[in-house]
């Protein structure tokens, strides 16, 4: 049973950190509410430009199901799925071409959450764009196709709102439900590096820069 621990309504009992932008949900859990905002309509943009080179394709699982979450990428490296497995790779499969590079705004983005959260030197070289449709969700999993576990992993949010799902280092654990809203960024590592963690299915809504829509940015060291 997912069990509510506490929600960001009312994030009163928190601890605030990088003074004040930033509230300690974990040792290695931060959220930076509206660190993304000003930079959204840009970030944005790059998405759009980003998907007419590498469009959104909804991949398979090793199972062979596709994905209710269509991605793409940008950067050197691209994570992707298929019936061969989980990994990372430079080029988009369905192209063969280098996936497009990782806009200077991104890597400059989450470099900045990553050290607002406590996370000194962190550079991407992988950014999974995943964009939800109205009922489009993630199951509860674990980032692990990553080398470095040290390196944390920086969660971007924009357009519709989601209740993302945070747990400890099993799946059965309790679960923090928290409400993700356009413009927000998670960061999660060192302690906290193998959290599982999920998005529940996604509201039917309009998002006045993304229309019925949510992307995630996910920023990776993935080497
Ligand atoms: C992910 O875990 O890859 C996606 C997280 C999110 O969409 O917020
Ligand atoms: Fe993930």
């Amino acid at each position: 049973m997912q069990q509510d621990l506490f929600s960001l309504a009312d994030d009163s009992g928190l601890e605030a950190v990088a003074g004040g932008r930033g509230r300690r949900l974990g040792s290695g859990t931060v959220l930076l509410p509206g660190l993304a905002l000003a930079e959204a309509p840009n970030l944005v943009a790059e998405i759009g430009s980003i998907a007419r080179v590498a469009p959104f394709r909804n991949m398979l699982t090793p199972g062979g199901q596709a994905m209710s979450v269509a991605m793409t990428n940008c950067g050197p490296l691209g994570w992707v799925s298929d019936r061969a497995g989980y990994r990372y790779q430079a080029n988009d499969p369905d192209s063969g071409q280098p996936w497009p590079a990782m806009p200077a705004a991104f890597g400059q983005l989450a470099s900045a959450a990553a050290a607002l959260a406590g996370f000194a030197d962190f550079v991407p070289d992988a950014c999974l764009i995943n964009r939800y449709l109205p009922g489009a969700r993630m199951s509860l999993h674990q980032d692990r196709d990553e080398r470095d576990f040290s390196q944390p992993i920086v969660s971007v949010s924009l357009g519709l709102s989601a209740n993302f799902q945070l747990a400890g280092e099993t799946r059965s654990g309790p679960r923090l439900r928290l409400p993700l809203v356009h413009g927000d960024v998670l960061v999660w590592g060192g302690p906290d590096r193998l959290r599982f963690h999920g998005v529940q299915s996604i509201a039917a809504g309009e998002h006045p820069l993304t229309g019925a829509c949510r992307y995630n940015l996910t920023f990776r060291r993935a080497t």
